[in-house]
């Protein structure tokens, strides 16, 4: 971090704010004295400018469209790696070795279960509940049963992140069979963590469930795309709402109650939903195109742009990818994505998109493979917080850690209302 410094100028006063550079060169102002010096604070709706810690998980330019793990290029470890090992990555830092990776292999199987009692909870739940309600609310009910795994004591990270990367994809899996009042099917050990994701959805004890080397290899592959994001809105929530003290499992919970808005993690669904219409529409692009310009129209086109990234968000490349390559191996002819590369084209040679730089992001084609691997929609958006777990523990890990820096998060604002105002006993109000 250098010394150099940025000098504000206030009425008759200067101030010299020391300027932070990143690892590859993001710069910052560093206003952490600001107010205690000039008596003023910043503003930032949305936090477009502001950063809220610093962190050495992942590195993202929005303007070159570059992600990288813990120094990786994303693409690369898409392409080489399993879903655990890039986990395993960002928790620990690392890309680990065979031993540590089978050893993390075992703790997943170790704790692929959940208590037995939390097993009727699924059955309390109305039938139409929403599955991002239920993994929010049984992923903070795990500090009730493990209350020892407090989370902030990193000798236990790898055990306590397995433990919670094992569970939720049961409790998901748990919720699907549930919901279409399925018998459940537990984890195997000789499956890897896709696999035995993938059967604990879909063996029936009629029809066993053949797993399939392809779908197995592109759920990793979503899997590592979704892992982590740097400050993205449900990270920010786990640390925000962690930075208070609180288990790493409500952290959690709270994240994923963050994810699932239409404009951050439950835009997955929403693109579907929206390319459902459109194919519903006699696939009248034109409308919809229309509809995503007009200021006057709430509609936005689910799965385009983003707060970072102002060219193609390199996840979305991947996938657009690994849809095409999936629904062909799968044999699969899905209406949707002839009309979702119809409509990436148009609005790509759209001034409207291009003069916001608005192009597809990591949701545009990620629900259309999932459809095609029999996943419902409605599960679309807990598909992308099984792939962000390893992302949040990580920054809730780091952030617990940095005893230096760490304080509880806690914005100002600028006060627009009232002045201060006689009080009017109820008698005499009108
Ligand atoms: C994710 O932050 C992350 O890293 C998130 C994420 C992650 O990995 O964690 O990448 C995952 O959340 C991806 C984004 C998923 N959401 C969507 O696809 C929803 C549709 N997208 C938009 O709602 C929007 O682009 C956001 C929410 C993603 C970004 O919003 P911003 O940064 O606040 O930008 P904005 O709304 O101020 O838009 C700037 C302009 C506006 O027009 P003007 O006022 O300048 O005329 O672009 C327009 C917007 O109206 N615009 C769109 C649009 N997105 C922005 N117009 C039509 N369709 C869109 N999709």
């Amino acid at each position: 971090m250098s010394e150099k410094h940025a000098t504000l100028t206030i009425e008759d006063n200067s101030y010299q704010l020391p300027i932070i550079t990143g690892t590859d060169g993001d710069k910052a102002i560093d206003i952490r004295q600001l107010r205690n010096s000039t008596g003023f604070i910043t503003l930032d709706s949305g936090y477009m400018n502001t950063g809220s810690c610093s962190s050495e998980i992942t590195f993202l330019d929005g303007e070159k469209g570059i992600l990288n793990y813990r120094g990786y290029e994303i693409d690369v470890l898409a392409e080489n790696c399993s879903f655990v090992e890039v986990a395993y990555l960002l928790l620990m830092g690392e890309l680990p070795t065979q031993a540590q990776l089978n050893d993390f292999r075992s703790l997943l199987s170790r704790f692929a279960l959940i208590h037995e009692d939390m097993i009727h909870f699924f059955d309390h739940f109305p039938p139409n509940a929403s599955p991002m309600a239920i993994l929010s609310t049984m992923v903070n009910t795990l500090h009730n049963f493990y209350p020892e795994m407090t989370g902030d004591s990193g000798e236990e990270l790898p055990e306590i992140a397995a433990r919670l990367l094992s569970k939720i994809r049961t409790i998901a899996a748990f919720s699907y069979k549930k919901s279409v009042g399925h018998p459940l099917v537990y984890p195997r050990y000789d499956l890897s963590y896709c696999g035995n994701f993938l059967n604990m959805m879909f063996d029936k004890p009629v029809k066993p469930y053949v797993v399939h080397p392809q779908v197995v290899a592109t759920l990793n592959k979503l899997l590592i795309l979704h892992a982590d994001h740097e400050q993205n809105c449900s990270t920010s929530t786990v640390r925000l709402v962690g930075s208070a003290g609180v288990n790493l499992y409500t952290s959690i919970s709270a994240g994923i109650s963050a994810l699932w808005g239409p404009l951050h993690g439950g835009a997955n669904q929403a693109v579907i939903e929206m390319l459902e219409a459109i194919h519903q529409d006699n696939n009248d692009f034109e409308k919809y195109i229309k509809k995503a310009k007009d200021p006057n129209d709430p509609f936005r086109l689910s799965g385009f742009g983003h707060r970072v990234y102002k060219t193609f968000d390199p996840r979305a490349t991947i996938i657009k990818r690994a849809c095409e390559q999936t629904l062909k191996a799968l044999n699969v002819d899905d209406p949707l994505l002839e009309i979702a590369m119809q409509l990436e084209e148009i609005a790509r040679s759209d001034d409207y998109f291009i003069s916001r730089n608005l192009y597809p992001n990591v949701d545009f084609y990620s629900g259309i493979i999932y459809r095609a691997m029999g996943i419902p929609t409605n599960m679309f958006t807990v598909m992308f917080a099984m792939g962000r777990l390893p992302g949040w523990i990580s920054h809730w890990m780091e952030m617990m850690g940095d005893t230096k820096d760490r304080r509880i998060g806690r914005p100002r604002q600028i006060y627009r209302g009232h002045k201060k105002r006689p009080f009017i006993p109820i008698h005499e109000r009108v």
